[in-house]
């Protein structure tokens, strides 16, 4: 067992640390104020090879392993948790699978734009009747009869970066009489026609990372932009989440290393009835338990990572690797987030301090990619054998 970095992940964790701090966290109240989506920066992030971490260099990614992917994760989501929102699309949930099922003429136009920075991806499963239960979904693909194109009828709703996205990864049914295996995957341009958007969300926290409705209306997909083969759409989207839950996990590990040091400041620093309240009791089991859990995200995180890499190998499903670290580590976020806005008082109340937002940022790891509730089911499904 060795618990140390190569020199390249340290590379990027330091690059990405680098970015944070001095780009991205002067600005992070503004943009969760104004709900403005951070445009300039995620280009800014796409040259520093962020968009792309574990995407080849030939394809315009950093060519690094998923360790590196959530050590850089780790540091743009203590900055800023919804910068961390958009990085993951881009990186997990559109090109990891453009990556895995793609042809090369498609990792070549898809990938390379979106893990460049040039343009923004984003990933299209859930619609307004169907979430949890994904594979129940509504939306129609139907292959014209001289086999050049699919007619696409859909409405997905929660787009993570919906509103800025020129490509998407969209699932449709092809046959659905088969349930999830009629599932198939596509990729989608959203300035061709019939293409729109609708309603954007106004959300509780992750402010700045922008989510909306989109509708395609008998939209023309040539079938060379189908991703993988017919049928095998399901399958697609959840290996995709597989590997999109452990950028989740950092992101969670980001927010509660933020909300864990803001605590930590504050408790050397405030004083109550003539001490620091650090050297309160009541301060200090709180700091202990909140470090405790901290670290206990981080390294169920790393080890899905880690599990991750050595999959590309075996072709191990990571499935529960990725669930119990998204788990575990959502809700050691929430928790932690929650301790940092007791522990601070009134202050935590205040959007004077950035533990509210840590507060509001951090809810949304319990939910997204899969629910604490999914989690949970996917977890004990895999070790009881049993539905
Ligand atoms: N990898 C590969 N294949 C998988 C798989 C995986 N992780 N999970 C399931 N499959 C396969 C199964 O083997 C099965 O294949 P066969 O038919 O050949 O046997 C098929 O898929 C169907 O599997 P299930 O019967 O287990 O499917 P289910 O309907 O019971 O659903 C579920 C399983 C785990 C509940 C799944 O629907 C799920 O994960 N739901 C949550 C969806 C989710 O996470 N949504 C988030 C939306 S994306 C998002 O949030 C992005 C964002 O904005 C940032």
């Amino acid at each position: 067992m060795n618990f140390d970095f190569t020199e390249e992940q340290q590379m990027i964790q330091a690059a990405a640390r680098d970015f944070a701090l001095n780009e991205i966290a002067p600005v992070a109240a503004k943009f969760d104020e104004s709900g403005e989506f951070p445009l300039e920066n995620i280009r800014k992030m796409g040259e520093l090879g962020l968009m792309g971490i574990e995407v080849p260099e030939s394809y315009g990614g950093s060519g690094l392993d998923t360790i590196g992917y959530v050590l850089a994760m780790i540091e743009i989501s203590a900055a800023d948790a919804a910068h961390g929102t958009i990085m993951s699309v881009n990186n997990s949930l559109f090109c990891n699978g453009i990556l895995k099922y793609g042809s090369e003429e498609q990792k070549r136009k898809f990938v390379h734009a979106i893990a460049s920075g040039e343009h923004i991806g984003a990933y299209a499963l859930t619609e307004p009747q169907s979430g949890s239960d994904a594979s129940t979904m509504k939306s129609r693909a139907v292959l014209a009869d001289d086999g050049s194109h699919y007619v696409i009828n859909a409405r997905k709703s929660w787009i993570t970066s919906g509103p800025h996205a020129r490509y998407l990864v969209l699932f449709a049914s092809t046959n659905p009489e088969a349930g999830a295996r009629g599932i198939t995957a596509f990729l989608i341009d959203t300035e061709q026609e019939g293409f729109s958007r609708g309603k954007t969300e106004p959300k509780l926290g992750i402010r700045a990372s922008a989510t909306c409705e989109v509708e395609l209306a008998d939209y023309r997909c040539p079938v060379e932009h189908r991703l993988g083969d017919e049928g095998q759409g399901f399958k697609i989207a959840m290996s995709v989440l597989d590997a999109g839950r452990i950028g989740i996990a950092a992101q969670a590990v980001g927010i509660a290393q933020a909300a864990y040091d803001a605590s930590l400041s504050y408790a050397r620093d405030r004083k109550a009835f003539g001490r620091e309240i650090g050297s309160f009791q009541m301060i200090q089991q709180k700091l202990a338990d909140m470090k405790t859990r901290l670290e206990a995200a981080r390294l169920l995180t790393l080890r899905a990572a880690w599990a991750k890499k050595q999959a590309e190998t075996t072709g191990a499903r990571i499935t529960v690797d990725g669930s119990m670290a998204k788990l575990f580590a959502s809700e050691a976020a929430m928790w932690i987030s929650h301790q940092a806005v007791q522990l601070h008082g009134g202050m935590g109340y205040s959007k004077e301090m950035p533990v509210e937002r840590y507060f509001r940022d951090a809810k949304i790891t319990e939910i997204y990619e899969g629910t604490s509730e999914i989690q949970r089911m996917v977890i004990a499904r895999a070790e009881t054998g049993l539905r």
